[in-house]
């Protein structure tokens, strides 16, 4: 079933990427809930904060899918409200008012919420007021999992969190050390299509981990489409996270590249990193790579198995801020019962096995591929214009599969507020 899905979707996205042009004249693109989803996907949980961020009695404005939202923890509990005032519509975060730790009162005037339904509680300067328990602001279910705050950002009822995100990442000896996330000015949908790209190896040729570790990472990955039926694993049962997995282990890994010259010669060109090594020892040096998968998630999450050491999985999360920013999340997380193992992870290897390596020495790379191809598609029309080559066809098996399976595309409506009239 998972190979006959995995043919289709290769046979009916790689036709695409040869024809786009004409495909694109014609305004048929079998990705179309891709394109159409530069503020996110709707009904998902999606992580919105570190728990660390938000101690007892303490608020933080978040922005999700260009929803603005108003994190707050009372009591040891996490709420989040809609983060504007239904009376003048101003940010309560501009100015937060906690007089009880049951509500939030507006500091314009005095409206006041029950910080759990987001209803109007009273209005401190007419408490008569008919408004009172007729208005209110929009209230998100908040998960806290594991040292992450989750919000559902939809108006479906929410499913379990663990649907939302890739496989194992919340099991329950899971041991999630998580590095401190940050915006990058560029499309979420950049940031999914980059961390999963086959062609984009070739940057990482750069990035300090790959010179400590002496690797060569490639011109970047190709692999014909029989390696790519053998070697992608499709997930799309309802009640489990949806998406794909890819072992790289068919991949081929090309160091040697030739550019023709005017006068009919060659020149090669040999990464720097791969000169004056074996076959083998290329091989062994990028073994660690060859026993890994790489894996794309909906709504928005990266899962990379053994690496950079074979017993921990790098996890990532690119979570829509607005249209041209997202937040990036990143997670370096063992699986144990060794509670000893745990706490080391948590307080020094995580730090120095995973982060220093990995967010320092790595993913710097990936974050300046995306912010520099965000004019390109946030201003000049990119997912048109786009000429797209054979490798991207995993990029666009990745569109039809996210379009087929999401379950609703934000709006700007949607981030105009929720409130009734
Ligand atoms: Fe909030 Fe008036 S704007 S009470
Ligand atoms: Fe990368």
């Amino acid at each position: 079933m998972a190979e006959k899905f995995t043919r289709t979707l290769i046979d009916e996205t790689s036709g695409h990427v040869e024809v786009l042009k004409e495909k694109t004249r014609k305004g048929a693109k079998p990705w179309q809930v891709w394109l159409d989803a530069e503020l996110g996907l709707r009904n998902y949980w999606y992580p919105a904060a570190l728990s660390r961020h938000l101690a007892e009695g303490e608020h933080k404005a978040v922005k999700l899918l260009g929803e603005e939202i108003l994190l707050m923890r009372q009591k040891g509990r996490v709420f989040a409200l809609e983060d504007r005032c239904p009376h003048r519509g101003v940010r309560f975060s501009a100015r937060p008012l906690f007089y009880t730790k049951e509500t939030l009162s507006c500091w314009y005037h005095t409206w006041t919420f029950d910080i759990e339904t987001g209803q109007l509680r009273t209005i401190l300067n007419e408490p008569d007021s008919p408004l009172i328990g007729k208005c209110g602001v929009k209230s998100y279910p908040v998960e806290e999992r594991k040292g992450i705050l989750f919000i559902f950002v939809g108006d479906e009822k929410p499913g379990p969190v663990e649907n939302d995100v890739a496989p194992h990442f919340l099991d329950d000896n899971a041991v999630i050390y998580a590095t401190e996330p940050y915006d990058i000015e560029s499309n979420w949908r950049l940031a999914c299509e980059n961390g999963y790209d086959p062609g984009h190896q070739f940057i990482h040729n750069w990035s300090p981990l790959s010179l400590d570790m002496g690797m060569h990472t490639s011109f970047g990955y190709t692999s014909t489409p029989a390696d790519l039926q053998e070697t992608i694993d499709y997930r799309t049962e309802h009640g489990a996270p949806q998406g794909f997995t890819r072992k790289v282990q068919k991949t081929t890994f090309n160091h040697r590249a030739e550019i023709p010259l005017k006068d009919g010669t060659k020149k090669e060109i040999i990464l720097p990193l791969a000169r004056g090594k074996s076959e083998e020892e290329l091989r062994k040096v990028t073994q660690i790579i060859y026993e890994g998968t790489v894996g794309l998630w909906l709504p928005c999450m990266l899962r990379v198995t053994t690496f950079p050491q074979p017993y921990c999985t790098h996890y990532e999360a690119y979570v829509p801020k607005d249209e041209k920013t997202h937040t990036y999340f990143q997670f370096g997380v063992i699986h144990t019962d060794d509670e000893e193992w745990a706490d080391r992870w948590l307080t020094e290897e995580g730090p120095l096995l995973w982060e220093e390596p990995v967010v320092r020495g790595f993913t710097i790379d990936d974050a300046f591929a995306r912010k520099e191809m965000q004019k390109f598609y946030g201003e000049e029309d990119g997912w048109n214009r786009e000429r797209l080559y054979r490798p991207d066809v995993e990029l666009t098996m990745w569109r039809k599969f996210a379009s087929e399976h999401a379950r609703g595309v934000q709006t700007r409506e949607h981030a105009k507020g929720h409130f009734p009239r």
